[in-house]
């Protein structure tokens, strides 16, 4: 059977109250990602011919910040009123699609591909107008809880403040992620009530409409719980950020990096590190940061974006790294800022060195040629460039535009030409 076209619809216009941020909640970041590009990274798996997110709360900054995304197209939800009232601004695009809809939180980060094609495998084998992904939870409060009747089949989601005697105790709850057939979806939107707690208009509810009206309601569990951790606080973001970088760590450490101990190490997603580099502890590797074969990182380095690390390199105790590109060999072993800087290769960065890549209004380029030496102390003031094969003394402070030649050494502050350098460039 061909594979039904798919419509995946993120809710992301939530007023997130509850994390106390200026910051829209989906633009806050687990492992140095926003949770809404986890979402949409995890969605775009199961190939759907269109993806939709709600947005309302920060639209504008979440338009930008997701904008890039492939295929996204944003839908305005304003007042927020509820989950089910957030399905209802997509109602258009839902009239006039054929096929089956995956509707996913903006909140819930982690959840993974293999997880979200076991959903909608089971939806099928099902036959179900709608299966809700739920998991056990050792502390299911917060949660909407799943009720099922003498048979077994999901009755109703009920959320935390609607419970009734008995059901908290349910372990069993909604993750917040479903698929659904179209026609019934649409079908149940317009009889979803604001009469709950909260007066919002609840999707969960629509799964009790579904099983009430005798259609067939799955549901697939989840094993691993800590996949379908909705973020609501700052608390939950630092629970969920601690499993993703987990995640990273682990892929990295089973293509063949060495990371010594990775609770004590910070590397966010979207890293690559080549084989055999060892990352030492109480290191920050930002996202999209490159790192080639063969290196030693840290103990106490920081590579912030843009960094791109060749083979063999060094980036050692106290170095912090930013757009600084480091060719094969290059190494800055302690106590460096390379800002917005390219080191050829061999280039050896003494102690205590620094690139003065901001002058109060611009950040500015530097270069430095292949083996060329940076002598401890030395200040690179931007943009400059010092040539292959040079050496700067101990202290030097070379002037933005003083270019040094290449195999000449450079003392003093302001730097002046010492000699020529007899180590010859290779
Ligand atoms: C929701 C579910 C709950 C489930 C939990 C899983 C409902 C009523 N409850 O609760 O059963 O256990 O998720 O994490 O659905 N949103 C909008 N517009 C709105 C309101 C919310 O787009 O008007 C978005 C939010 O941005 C968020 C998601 O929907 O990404 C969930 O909303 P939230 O308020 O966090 O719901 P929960 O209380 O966590
Ligand atoms: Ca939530």
């Amino acid at each position: 059977m061909a594979d039904a076209p798919l419509l995946v619809l993120v809710l992301a216009a939530g007023k997130s109250t509850r994390m106390r941020s200026d910051t829209p909640k989906v633009l806050h970041k687990v492992a140095g990602v926003h949770l809404l590009r986890w979402v949409l990274e995890q969605a775009a798996t199961l190939a759907p011919s269109k993806t939709l997110v709600i947005v309302g709360n920060g639209a504008e900054r979440v338009r930008k910040a997701a904008g890039d995304f492939p295929g996204v197209t944003f839908v305005t939800q304003e007042p927020q009123q509820g989950t089910g009232h957030a399905v209802m601004q997509a109602r258009k695009h839902l009239e006039a699609f054929n096929g089956e809809v995956c509707v996913l939180c903006g909140d819930v980060p982690l959840i993974r591909a293999e997880t979200l094609a076991a959903l909608r495998d089971a939806h099928r084998a099902a036959g179900a107008a709608a299966t809700v992904l739920t998991t056990e939870l050792h502390d299911p409060a917060g949660y909407g809880r799943i009720v099922r009747n003498e048979g077994g089949n999901v009755s109703a989601i009920v959320e935390q403040r609607d419970l009734q005697r008995g059901q908290e105790r349910i372990r069993e709850v909604n993750s917040g992620t479903y698929f659904f057939d179209t026609a019934a979806l649409l079908e149940c939107l317009d009889r979803l009530k604001a009469d709950n707690s909260q007066k919002e208009y609840y999707l969960t509810d629509a799964i009790r409409l579904l099983a009430e009206s005798g259609r067939r309601v799955a549901a697939h569990l989840c094993a691993d719980s800590r996949e379908v951790l909705g973020i609501n606080t700052r608390k939950d973001l630092a629970a969920c950020d601690v499993i993703a970088r987990e995640r990273v760590t682990e892929a990295l450490m089973l293509s063949g990096v060495t990371v010594l101990d990775p609770a004590n190490t910070y590397i966010e997603a979207g890293v690559q590190i080549g084989r055999d580099t060892t990352v030492y502890p109480f290191t920050a590797v930002h996202a999209g940061v490159q790192i080639g074969a063969n290196c030693e990182i840290g103990p106490f380095a920081h590579l912030r974006a843009g960094t791109k690390i060749g083979n063999g390199c060094k980036v050692g105790a106290f170095v912090e790294t930013k757009n600084a590109v480091y060719g094969d060999g290059a190494k800055s072993g302690h106590l460096a800022y390379m800002g917005d800087v390219k080191l050829g290769r061999n280039v050896n960065i003494g102690a205590g060195s620094i690139v003065a890549n901001y002058d109060g209004e611009k950040k500015h380029q530097t270069e430095i040629g292949d083996d060329a030496f940076i002598g401890c102390g030395t200040v690179l003031v931007a943009p400059v460039k010092v040539g292959k094969g040079a050496q700067t003394g101990a202290n030097t402070v070379v002037p933005k535009g003083k270019d040094v030649p290449d195999n000449t050494v450079v003392v003093g502050a302001p730097a002046r030409v010492l000699k020529a350098r007899s180590t010859k460039a290779t």
